[in-house]
């Protein structure tokens, strides 16, 4: 990878050293572009126009086409949402859930996993069963912990595939076929995943997998996409049904046709073009790069900012330290300071950064943009601060 290349390509990297990719990522100047076109051509010649109007569909099948790509999938499996959480509540509320039904978290979850499963229970009656996970488990141990909590009755395994807290990366092939023995359905939160690390959705034969635009992708608020298992699609109903949830309807009778199989059914009536567009130019931003080259480079900034941080007296990882399963979230704790302090401390250096509730720490992100060269930079501003107590 040319890093000075693609560095100028991404303005932010001229001005601080960015490590909060994992809130939301910058963006690349063509990104930005791209959505400005869009904007300057709706404004110019018009938004619904018979010109404006193909331009838009191609903008969305161009964006299904490029998420597909990027998580290895059919097309007709994809649907376009507005963020992760939209993904994640569209599966939730679709599913047919009766009394007695249970779905099976975590106690590190993000609140997007926890306060829809929990809000099951009033609504529904379902039971929702936590697995008490700690980063520092190893593989075997978080497997039979979450296993442990599986029952006949488990009808959903809702996890984030990497924890936005501690960086632990749940092995989700694994997880996926726990789930399958028990004839339960996989969810996966893929908020900290998409743009990060490399997806296929046929080898980890998961279910459901929500991901935002704008966070590893870099592309712009607003965006996302959730994968569904083709065959599956029947059974997730549209709880926001626009036009596209019904293949056609009789006013006179009343009568509906309801669209069954297709990811249109989940289109919210209008969505933005522009946002579409920058989303679908982030993605061939980083196809270009390649999503293993991606990984690889996020993963080694990530062991060599974990070396770094642990030379340093008084600092604590709180994230995995096997490559397996941890990721480019770098998390810490420095004895002696509230990770806000920290984090205000970084940022008056010009380092964004941020904190992260499970367990308390401090939240780096190495992404692929990020340079060795910052790593240092970071590493030597914290042993002045820990040094400072
Ligand atoms: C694991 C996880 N899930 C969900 C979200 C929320 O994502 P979105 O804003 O795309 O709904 C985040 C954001 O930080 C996250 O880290």
């Amino acid at each position: 990878m040319d890093i000075a290349r693609i560095r100028e390509a991404i303005p932010v990297t001229r001005n601080l050293v960015y490590m909060n990719t994992g809130w939301s990522g910058p963006s690349p100047q063509r990104v930005t572009q791209r959505i400005n076109d869009q904007l300057a051509y709706e404004m110019e010649r018009g938004p619904a126009t018979l010109d404006a109007l193909p331009r838009s569909r191609a903008v969305h099948e161009e964006l299904s086409r490029a998420v597909a790509g990027l998580l290895h999938a059919p097309e007709e499996s994809i649907a376009l949402t507005q963020s992760t959480t939209h993904g994640l509540v569209t599966v939730v509320n679709g599913l047919d859930w009766r009394a007695g039904d249970e779905v099976v978290t975590c106690s590190l979850e993000h609140p997007s996993v926890l306060l829809p499963s929990l809000l099951l229970q009033k609504s529904h009656g379902v039971r929702v069963r936590i697995a008490d996970l700690d980063p520092q488990d190893d593989k075997a141990t978080l497997l039979s912990k979450l296993e442990a909590q599986l029952s006949p009755r488990t009808r959903l395994v809702f996890l984030s595939h990497i924890q936005f807290s501690n960086g632990l990366r749940l092995p989700a092939r694994e997880v996926a076929q726990m789930a399958h023995r028990r004839g339960a359905f996989l969810l996966l939160d893929g908020a900290q995943c998409a743009g990060q690390i490399a997806l296929d959705m046929g080898e980890m034969d998961c279910d459901f997998y929500a991901m935002p635009g704008h966070k590893w992708l870099m592309g712009p608020d607003g965006t996302g996409a959730l994968y569904l298992r083709p065959e599956l699609i029947p059974q997730v109903a549209p709880r926001y049904p626009a036009h596209g949830a019904v293949e056609s309807w009789d006013v006179a009778t009343g009568a509906v046709t309801l669209q069954t199989a297709s990811p249109r059914k989940f289109r919210l009536s209008t969505t933005s073009t522009a946002l579409e567009a920058g989303m679908a130019e982030a993605i061939a931003f980083q196809q270009e790069l390649g999503s293993h080259e991606i990984e690889a480079r996020a993963m080694a900034l990530a062991a060599r900012l974990m070396r770094t941080l642990k030379s340093i007296p008084g600092l604590r990882l709180t994230c995995p330290e096997d490559p397996e399963l941890g990721s480019a979230l770098v998390t810490f704790a420095v004895a002696g300071k509230e990770p806000r302090q920290v984090v205000e401390m970084l940022w008056g250096r010009g380092i964004a950064a941020r904190q992260v509730p499970t367990p308390p720490a401090v939240r780096l992100c190495t992404a692929f943009f990020n340079t060795e060269e910052e790593v240092e930079r970071v590493g030597a501003v914290l042993a002045e601060l820990a040094g400072s107590a």
